[in-house]
């Protein structure tokens, strides 16, 4: 397996195997925002936006040159939730608000910036490998080389929004500290149905934190 950034030349093929991996994420598969095999503009819209910082990092195999996984990383500035709460109420998707509604609120309320004193984090936004490769450390090395990313760009504070058991599980091998966990299970609709029915052990998300103490741009 080869570890490398991602040229501009690959972003169409990272969005063709995102529409194949990415459905199994945790909140997607249980609100439906991407569906297997098909586009989402709104979705697609954010990756190729986060892919154009030029800080994210994909794993090749190196038999067939086919993408087995992909971490897109973004830097998130202040006033930029607020932002992205005010542009979610012109989208008229459900599965886009039930989904980002709670992310963004969530890291509102943490505010980040004003707790850690940063004008900038690198964020960990969308890791997804291909089922063939699951379960044999590619992510785990997505992750190891995202660090090293943002180590290089002289970020002081990376975070995830930590939806999947097993990214919550590769966190904590790297040192991450967990400051918020949801319970999926707590939010119940007006009818008292549960909003997210997402499978075991998918059962909370977290919001997970490391401080680097390298140089600093910020
Ligand atoms: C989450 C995902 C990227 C993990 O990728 P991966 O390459 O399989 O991860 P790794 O092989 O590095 O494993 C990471 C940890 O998760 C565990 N894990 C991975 N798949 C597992 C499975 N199916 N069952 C149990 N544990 C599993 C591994 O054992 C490892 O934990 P350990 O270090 O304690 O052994 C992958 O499952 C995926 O693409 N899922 C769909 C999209 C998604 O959920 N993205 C994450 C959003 S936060």
């Amino acid at each position: 397996m080869e570890y490398t950034s991602i040229p501009a030349s690959r972003f169409e093929e990272v969005i063709r195997h995102l529409r194949l991996s990415f459905p199994d994420e945790p909140l997607n598969a249980s609100v439906g925002l991407s569906l297997y095999g098909k586009p989402c503009s709104l979705l697609e819209q954010y990756d190729l936006s986060t892919l154009e910082e030029g800080l994210s990092v994909m794993a090749v195999d190196t038999y067939t040159n086919e993408i087995a996984g992909v971490l897109l990383n973004g830097t998130s500035k202040k006033g930029d939730i607020e932002e992205a709460i005010k542009r979610m109420e012109t989208i008229d998707n459900i599965p886009y608000q039930q989904i980002f509604g709670l992310l963004n609120n969530v890291n509102k309320e943490l505010d980040l910036f004003t707790k850690y004193k940063v004008d900038k984090i690198f964020e960990f936004r969308i890791l997804a490998v291909d089922p063939k490769y699951r379960g044999q450390g590619v992510g785990k090395e997505l992750f190891l080389r995202s660090e090293m990313i943002a180590a290089e760009n002289g970020f002081k504070l990376m975070k995830v929004d930590a939806t999947s058991f097993f990214t919550q599980k590769i966190c904590d091998s790297f040192g991450f500290e967990t400051i918020k966990t949801i319970r999926y299970g707590d939010y119940l609709d007006e009818n008292g149905q549960k909003i997210y029915n997402t499978k075991s052990p998918h059962d909370y998300y977290k919001v997970m934190i490391k401080i680097l103490h390298g140089k600093r741009n910020d």
